[in-house]
Order: structure tokens, then C-alpha cells, then sequence
């Protein structure tokens, strides 16, 4: 098996990632620095990742997951606050596909299939990603239409956006919002530049997959169909 097919099947990062590990010397097959091309043998040949060992695993989860508002989709966070990974009991080392920020509710995919994570956060996959968004007060039809085209920050034009008015209740009104790409703060960068204040933002479908009938910080297993439909950019 291919060095870095071996590694990414151990569940530490894609394919490509490894190739960046192998390149930069930091992986070790039975005691000798690898190469890009390297084959091994999965039972007996000993790979070390940044000094430890790593091992396939044939068992690929996916999961979906309600992340709550105040949590981060990082392994680990420098200020100590609660991550998303702390709210599933799974032995396996999971990554989250893309990012919600630590303000953001809502659907997350977590996988153990790094290509597949990798595959999906990468912003040519365009997949679609649907927001609840509540705002304070009304929106007007103008405001849509710049919301639609793509909003203008500092010289440069967000990706249109799919944006529908769901409801107006009382002096709050809520939003759906469609987007494709997975930039940063997109949907609240939007909400911004047409000076809105997000009161709540969350994310309740990718692709086909929903949110559904999950509460916050629960999560269960994907259906197969639900992960090939995500494979094929559904
Ligand atoms: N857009 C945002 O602004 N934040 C998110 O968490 C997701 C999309």
C-alpha cells in the first residue's frame, strides 16, 4: 500500500496532508525517513508520524453532530474552551468536515476518513450549506437583492448567495441563507457589510443531509446513503 493511502486510512490526515508529512521528513518507515512514493507492508512495516506509531483502521465513521453555540471545531484550543470533540464518546481521532465558528450552531460532520473530510471542506467542492439566520429588525427587498448578487467587502465581491425571508417575528425577522463556499465567516460577513446583527446563526443542511430531529450536542451515525449522497456532491 501506498505510504500515504496507509496514513490517511489511520485517520491522521488526508491523503495530500501526508504527502506534506512525508516531503518534510517527519515520517519513518521501520526506523528510516520516508519518501513520497513509499510502499509499505500493513502488517509488518512499523510508520511513525511525528514520533508515533499509527496503524489503518478499516473502520470509517461518520457522524453528524448538533454543535452547540460556545464550542470550537478545534482539536484543541489555546484559551481552554470547551471543542466539539469533547461532546462525542468515540475512541477514534475524528475530524470535523470545514468549520462553524465558536458562535455558530448547528449541523457538523465528523469523520475518521480524512480524504473524505478533505474532500468536502475544499471550496471546489461547492456543496450547499443552508443557515437559519435570525437578524434584529426587518430587511428590506433591497437589502435581499445585495445579499443575493454578493455583498462588496473592501473592493471584493462575496459569491452570491441563495437568500430567502422565512418569517418577520415581531421586531426580529429570520433568514434562510444558501451558500456554496466554505470562506470564513462568510454569512456573517454578508450580514455585516448591510450593517444587520446576527442574534442567531445555524447551520441546518449539507448538501441532502439535515440537521433533522437532533438536539444540541447530540449525534448519531450517518446512513450509508447519506454518505454516498455527500461522496457525489449531493
Ligand atoms: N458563516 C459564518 O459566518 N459562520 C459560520 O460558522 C458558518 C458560516
Amino acid at each position: 500500500m501506498r505510504l500515504n493511502k496507509f496514513i490517511s486510512s489511520s485517520g491522521v490526515c488526508s491523503r495530500r496532508k501526508a504527502d506534506e508529512l512525508i516531503e518534510s521528513g517527519k515520517v519513518l518507515v521501520n526506523g528510516v525517513v520516508a519518501n513520497v512514493g513509499t510502499q509499505v507492508d500493513e502488517r509488518k512495516d512499523k510508520v511513525l508520524v511525528n514520533g508515533q506509531e499509527v496503524k489503518p483502521t478499516s473502520n470509517l465513521l461518520y457522524f453528524k453532530l448538533f454543535k452547540p453555540k460556545g464550542f470550537t471545531c478545534t482539536a484543541s484550543d489555546e484559551r481552554g474552551r470547551r471543542t466539539i470533540f469533547e461532546l462525542v464518546d468515540v475512541k477514534e481521532r475524528l475530524f470535523s468536515v470545514g468549520r462553524l465558528d465558536y458562535n455558530t450552531e448547528g449541523l457538523i460532520i465528523l469523520t475518521n476518513d480524512g480524504d473524505f473530510a478533505q474532500k468536502l471542506a475544499h471550496p471546489s467542492y461547492e456543496i450547499e450549506k443552508e443557515y437559519i439566520v435570525k437578524i434584529e429588525g426587518k430587511i428590506l427587498e433591497s437589502e435581499l437583492a445585495v445579499l443575493r448578487k454578493g455583498v462588496v467587502i473592501d473592493g471584493e465581491r462575496l459569491p452570491r448567495a441563495g437568500v430567502k425571508l422565512v418569517k418577520v417575528e415581531g421586531d426580529r425577522t429570520r433568514l434562510s441563507v444558501v451558500i456554496h463556499e466554505g470562506i470564513n465567516h462568510q454569512v456573517r460577513k454578508m450580514f455585516e457589510a448591510i450593517g444587520k446583527d446576527i442574534i442567531l446563526l445555524k447551520r441546518v443542511r449539507i448538501g441532502s443531509v439535515k440537521l433533522g430531529g437532533l438536539k444540541r450536542g447530540e449525534y448519531r451515525p450517518l446512513k450509508a446513503e447519506e454518505i454516498t449522497a455527500l461522496m457525489e456532491g449531493k
